[in-house]
């Protein structure tokens, strides 16, 4: 009998996570490439230690009561409205994220989409693709200004802050609104001035969005708070699509309000409003935030650690719910 903690993962990971999980687990996984479904993820985990999975996958407290004796749910994210944190806290299982290792590799995503939607670049492409084009005028695809605009910066967490040298680095002015003010000193230093959310709503050439989702931020943007935006601004997602009611920007992006949205999140993943995919003033792309090889083996890396030291009885290091442990 090996001493080794069992462990069942969602989906395959990079392959040094997987050699990780492989040398210091009892491994059984998901084989094929595509999500379980509930009763695969509650047969999965029967009899293991500890759960490895994915954003995409809906973790709530019918499939931690599959397993009474599950130490750990570690999340392949560094958001984690995906589990039920309340359940888990309750039934005495750990759970995890990643945080800190794909912070620069969500702002570049971030300031992609916003480079992409000001310059019409993705739109270009697919004109230039069609055979469409017949040479250089001087008023095709005119697009945005970066240089010198205001971005408005909806969080100022990890990924938030990440994104104020970006900026700062195209000349932009940055505003940001947060739950938590910083103090005059911090504001000073990263050159950023503070605004309620309304103004910075009114003020930004662009918005973009870094707050976690959770209750108090489901539809933080919707109908009145796209009234607001000034009708050349352009939004960017990148966090979570709930922290937009899609349906209200969608009627915002076709009636002019807004200008345009550069997007990586969605309300209903895969699926989006079925207006956006024929907008040329929306630039979507399949939630790749953290998607590099070197982000996504850091993120799986960090994922296997808190799931092996949980199902080793040790406290893991990037621990969500620290209830468990009090
Ligand atoms: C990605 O969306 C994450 O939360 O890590």
């Amino acid at each position: 009998m090996s001493d080794k903690p069992k462990i069942f993962l969602t989906r395959e990971l990079p392959p040094q996570t997987m050699e990780l999980l492989q040398n210091q687990s009892v491994l059984t996984m998901n084989q094929e490439d595509r999500y379980l479904t509930k009763a695969e993820i509650m047969e999965g985990i029967r009899g293991v230690d500890g759960l490895l999975c994915l954003l995409t996958d809906s973790i709530d407290d019918e499939i931690l009561a599959a397993n009474p004796a599950l130490k750990v749910v570690a999340n392949f994210a560094v958001g984690f409205n995906n589990i039920d944190i309340e359940a888990a806290t309750a039934r005495n299982i750990a759970v995890t994220n990643t945080p800190g290792v794909l912070t620069e590799t969500t702002a570049d995503m971030a300031f992609a989409l916003l480079l992409d939607v000001a310059r019409r670049v993705a739109e270009g492409d697919r004109f230039v693709r069609t055979r469409a084009w017949e040479g250089w005028g001087p008023l095709q695809f005119l697009g945005a200004d970066v240089s010198h605009a205001t971005l408005g910066l909806i969080g100022l967490g990890r990924i938030g802050k990440s994104m104020i040298p970006r900026a700062q680095g195209f000349s932009m002015n940055v505003l940001y609104w947060n739950r938590t003010r910083l103090t005059p000193d911090e504001e000073a230093s990263l050159r950023v001035t503070y605004c309620e959310l309304d103004e910075l709503l009114q003020q930004s050439d662009f918005v973009s969005l870094h707050v976690a989702q959770n209750a108090e931020t489901r539809h933080l943007l919707g109908a009145r708070e796209f009234s607001l935006m000034k009708p050349e601004a352009l939004l960017v997602n990148t966090a979570r699509g709930p922290i937009v009611d899609e349906k209200a920007m969608v009627t915002a992006l076709e009636s002019g309000q807004i200008a345009g949205a550069g997007l990586d999140v969605y309300e209903q993943e895969p699926l989006l409003e079925p207006e956006l995919y024929e907008m040329d003033n929306v630039v979507v792309a399949p939630h790749l935030g953290s998607g590099t090889i070197g982000t996504r083996t850091k993120m799986g890396n960090m994922a296997a650690e808190n799931c092996l030291a949980a199902c080793r009885g040790q406290r893991p290091p990037n621990l969500v719910n620290p209830q468990v442990y009090d």
